[in-house]
């Protein structure tokens, strides 16, 4: 048996009962590292050797896609698949643009991460080229209660006829050959993707967080989206889906920022507070929009730190209270954090060469509170930040 055979065969004997039966008591076993040579040994006696391999393979993919899907143990996975795969939360996120289609296509569906969140609520033509990446597709919104609404297509997805659908999403693979492809890569390339609002008039398309500003068609909308501070991917949406031309949401409260134009945002030197923008919305250029939008201040024109005299909170930044600033000084930095009693720092270089780890050395630390030491530029010269979280236990300092 060849390969693909091989895998398809192994999934056949999972989804048997017997293959289902055997997956649910491993769900009940603790199996790590350590365990997984007795617990396999044990599970031989009962099932055959094929079997019980190719369940410990899946029973390990669905404990990591724990991070991913609410229903993780009810799914299945390939590596591939499921490192490609949409998170839950972001999958909903994104299906909510497509509220008023009724029928839409999800081109390159993979294991159905998208999938799921579209099905929920309307129908959905399912297309990839990958037949057992489709059929877990198909198993996986099973595992939801949305497999109902779904019609799965095994096909190439530029022979597939979208005149049925009022929508389009579409997830090009980003990967061959277990490996990353070059930045702005993909398969198919975003050039087809973008050209199918020529076809479906609403189009959205899951692309790398690192997408080029200029690859993104006049008229559509780049929308990054984080997991808290954590930077997952970009979004774009076809003029008949976007709402403007960039956003930044914050998940998993769904916390977005739009473009707010207004006065040019003023430069000067940092206050009592200094905010660290989201990396959603420094990906998506709404810094300055932050800025208008709480009234702060930048303190350099090309670095993306703002600053303020209030404790300003927003889920589009993190607020750091400023103990010391001043320009960039290295031997003046040891007796600044000694005098506030600082033992251990986190360094936040932004805009400034440096090595940390040998900075980490030189300082030689011995207070007993913790602060964040940022390194960076205002106003273009070089500048030292001492800075402690107003929401840390280790914020003591009065
Ligand atoms: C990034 S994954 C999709 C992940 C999916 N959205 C999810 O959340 O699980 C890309 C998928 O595109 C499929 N693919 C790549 N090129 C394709 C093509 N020309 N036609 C159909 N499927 C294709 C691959 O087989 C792979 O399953």
């Amino acid at each position: 048996m060849s390969g693909p055979e091989q895998v398809a065969s192994q999934l056949d004997a999972l989804v048997s009962p017997i293959g289902r039966e055997l997956l649910d008591r491993l769900a009940r076993l603790e199996v790590t590292p350590e365990t997984e040579l007795r617990v396999g040994a044990l599970l031989r006696r009962d099932y055959p050797t094929e079997l019980v391999t190719a369940a410990l393979g899946q029973h390990e993919l669905r404990r990591r896609a724990y991070l991913k899907f609410t229903r993780s143990q009810q799914m299945y996975f390939t590596r591939p698949g499921l490192e490609q795969a949409t998170a839950e939360v972001i999958a909903r996120h994104r299906a909510a643009r497509f509220a008023a289609a009724s029928r839409v296509a999800d081109l390159c569906c993979g294991i159905g991460g998208d999938l799921i969140a579209l099905a929920a609520g309307r129908e959905v033509v399912a297309v990839d080229r990958d037949a057992l990446h489709l059929r877990m597709a198909a198993l996986n919104a099973d595992a939801y209660g949305v497999g109902d609404g779904v019609t799965v297509v095994h096909a190439d997805v530029r022979d597939v006829d979208l005149t049925s659908v009022d929508a389009v999403f579409v997830d090009p693979a980003r990967r061959a050959h277990g490996h990353r492809m070059r930045t702005g890569d993909s398969e198919p390339p975003l050039s087809w993707s973008t050209s199918l609002a020529e076809r479906v008039e609403a189009v959205g398309i899951k692309a790398a967080p690192g997408i080029a500003r200029d690859a993104v068609p006049s008229g559509w909308e780049a929308e990054f989206i984080a997991d808290r501070r954590d930077l997952k991917e970009a979004a774009l949406w076809s003029p008949a889906l976007a709402t403007g031309t960039s956003r930044a949401t914050i998940l998993p409260e769904g916390h977005m920022l739009l473009p707010l134009h207004g006065d040019e945002v003023e430069h000067r030197d940092p206050g009592e507070f200094l905010l660290d923008p989201n990396p959603a919305v420094t990906r998506a250029g709404l810094v300055e929009d932050l800025a208008r939008s709480l009234g702060a201040w930048k303190i350099d024109s090309q670095i993306a730190f703002l600053s303020s005299d209030q404790p300003l909170r927003t889920p589009f930044a993190r607020t750091l209270r400023v103990l010391d600033s001043g320009p960039w000084e290295q031997k003046a930095l040891k007796p600044r954090l000694r005098a506030l009693d600082i033992g251990s720092v986190d360094i936040r270089r932004r805009g400034l060469a440096g090595d940390v780890d040998d900075l980490h050395r030189q300082l030689k630390l011995r207070g007993t509170r913790r602060a964040t030491l940022v390194m960076t530029r205002v106003d273009d010269r070089p500048w030292a930040l001492i800075c402690t979280d107003p929401n840390s236990a280790d914020h003591d300092f009065g």
